[in-house]
């Protein structure tokens, strides 16, 4: 059976190429979508991507997901640094997630060292633009390979 891989993310990534481009790049969520799908294909791993600036719809589609997906590559935005919700939905639905982000969250704000996502994920990669992304996905793929 094919390998499935969710491509999650959450609020203002919508924006990227425009949001704060020394922060965050110049890639458009567009352009990111098709650099991990392409390196899925490459692997035979499908990766169905999706972003939503709404915890309930972040919610919803892990739930949906836990029927489909293998894993998920998840950069949850600001929604980390607050969210119990979408830990719950995270340890609810058992499904193995690498939590990705673009900037080094540890070298920024204080308020964003802290993720409550974190505990119930696999991993997190942060800090390698757009690439966090590449390495998400590799980093998933590993990690079901080992189970
Ligand atoms: C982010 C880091 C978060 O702190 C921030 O709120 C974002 C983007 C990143 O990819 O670097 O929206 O997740």
């Amino acid at each position: 059976m094919m390998t499935t891989i969710l491509l999650l993310h959450g609020p203002n990534l919508n924006l990227l190429g425009v949001r704060e481009p020394e922060v965050y790049g110049s890639m458009t969520l567009g352009d990111i979508n098709a650099r991990v799908e392409a390196a899925g294909a490459e692997q035979g791993v499908e990766v169905r991507p999706f972003q939503s600036n709404h915890e309930g719809a972040l919610v919803d589609k892990l739930h949906e997901a836990a029927s489909w997906a293998n894993g998920v590559v998840f950069n949850p935005g600001a929604y980390t640094h607050t969210s119990i919700t979408l830990r719950d939905a995270i340890a609810g639905t058992g499904l193995a997630v690498v939590e990705v982000h673009l900037s080094n969250v540890h070298a920024r704000e204080e308020f964003r060292h802290k993720s409550m996502l974190a505990p119930v994920c696999v991993g997190q990669i942060s800090g390698f633009g757009w690439r966090s992304y590449l390495l998400g996905l590799e980093a998933i793929l590993g990690h079901l390979k080992d189970i």
